[in-house]
């Protein structure tokens, strides 16, 4: 029996994570760490919530008191790190945030973690998630690899690039078993409507218009969230202490193209004629500091792990947009209250 436990697991990545180590090993305990921030939400892992080897626990990571407390009780064996603010543009209006979830937050973990473990003989593993944003940002040629220098550009890139640099810290100078990797933009079910793929979904089926940061030539590298679940999965138990694994959906797309075929299948599933939802594009300000291309070199974790992505882009989007045409009730949620005055505030300037 091993007890695990995963922050942000109400969350987006963190829900798919969750769900997939719950039934997929019977023999761990799974502790699920979240605040329930706006983008933290319950009914993410609804159907997991009875399951025996399950149990939440609502906190916050910079708590220090609180994180003492949970490790003193449950002697937890493993941490998967996932808990963090993770909009760019929210980083933007509000940085100090940022800092005090991904860099307080993450350091306090590894602190306390670190104390925790010391004398303990058991294998102990301290896994961060992080992102691809941490390398800045490429010109039209080149991919990351998992030496590329870190250059973050924005709040949001900066507070995880600080907290990747601390987890390197706590091994090189506490000899703490660590293992990070570092993703491309994911997207699938339950992504917060404030992320590309599902604020463009929810504007399109509400006729709203759709606004198209700077010239829309901006590269991201896509990948099924499900399929970035797995590659933890591969990287918790096989991944080497102390290395870092890069991990992508070899799927390059500038917004304007994923934006068009997104258009294009929305008007087929919604019955509207073809074309008409490509007339909600809107170009808008272009967000400071905004990076051209992410891309990420998978060879690492391929050649080592055996991992590669298994959806393709077409097939992925599809399912992304059944999920949110066939959950209504969870956007319609998501999307009241608080995310009217975000949405107003955000998109207001532009
Ligand atoms: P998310 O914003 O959907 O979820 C974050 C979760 O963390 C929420 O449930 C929130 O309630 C919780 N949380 C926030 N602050 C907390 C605190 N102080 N204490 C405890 N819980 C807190 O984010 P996501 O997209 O699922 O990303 C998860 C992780 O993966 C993040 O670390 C992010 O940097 C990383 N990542 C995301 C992407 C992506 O494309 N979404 C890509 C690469 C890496
Ligand atoms: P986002 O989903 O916020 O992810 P990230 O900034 O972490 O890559 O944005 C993806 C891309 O889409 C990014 O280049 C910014 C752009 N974008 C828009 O053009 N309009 C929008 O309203 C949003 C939210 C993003």
């Amino acid at each position: 029996m091993k007890n695990i436990l995963i922050t942000g697991g109400a969350g987006f990545i963190g829900s798919h994570l969750v769900r997939l180590f719950v039934q997929k090993y019977p023999n761990y305990h799974i502790y699920n760490l979240d605040l329930l921030t706006y983008a933290g939400n319950l009914e993410n892992i609804k159907d997991i919530e009875q399951a025996e080897n399950y149990t939440f626990l609502n906190g916050d990571i910079a708590d220090k008191k609180y994180i003492q407390n949970i490790f003193k009780t449950y002697k937890f064996d493993a941490v998967i790190h996932l808990a963090a603010e993770s909009h760019v543009d929210r980083s933007i209006t509000n940085p100090i945030e940022f800092v005090m979830t991904n860099v307080i937050g993450t350091v306090n973990l590894l602190q306390t973690a670190n104390q925790n473990w010391k004398d303990n003989k058991t294998a102990k593993l301290f896994y961060h998630v992080s992102t691809d944003e941490v390398y800045g940002s490429l010109k039209e040629t080149g991919k990351f690899t998992e030496t590329t220098a870190y250059d973050p550009h924005s709040p949001y890139s900066a507070s995880k690039a600080s907290s990747d640099h601390f987890v390197r810290a706590y091994h090189d100078t506490y000899g703490m078993p660590v293992v990070i990797s570092n993703c491309s933009n994911n997207y699938g079910p339950n992504q917060f409507p404030e992320k590309l793929i599902p604020l463009f979904i929810n504007n399109i089926q509400q006729e709203k218009n759709l606004p198209v940061y700077g010239n829309g030539k901006n590269v991201r590298d896509w990948l099924y969230v499900e399929d970035h679940a797995a590659a933890i999965d591969l990287i918790f138990h096989q991944g080497k202490i102390g290395e870092t694994y890069n991990i992508g959906g070899n799927n390059e797309l500038t917004n304007i193209e994923l934006i068009h075929t997104l258009c294009k299948l929305l008007d087929k599933k919604l019955g509207r004629k073809e074309g008409s939802s490509k007339k909600l594009i809107t170009y808008v300000k272009d967000r400071s500091g905004h990076d051209l291309r992410y891309a990420i070199d998978i060879k690492k974790i391929h050649k080592e792990l055996g991992w590669q992505p298994t959806l393709n882009f077409k097939e992925g989007l599809e399912k992304t947009v059944d999920w949110y045409l066939n959950n209504k009730e969870w956007l319609k949620n998501v999307t009241s209250g608080a995310y009217q005055d975000y949405y107003k505030k955000q998109y207001k300037q532009r």
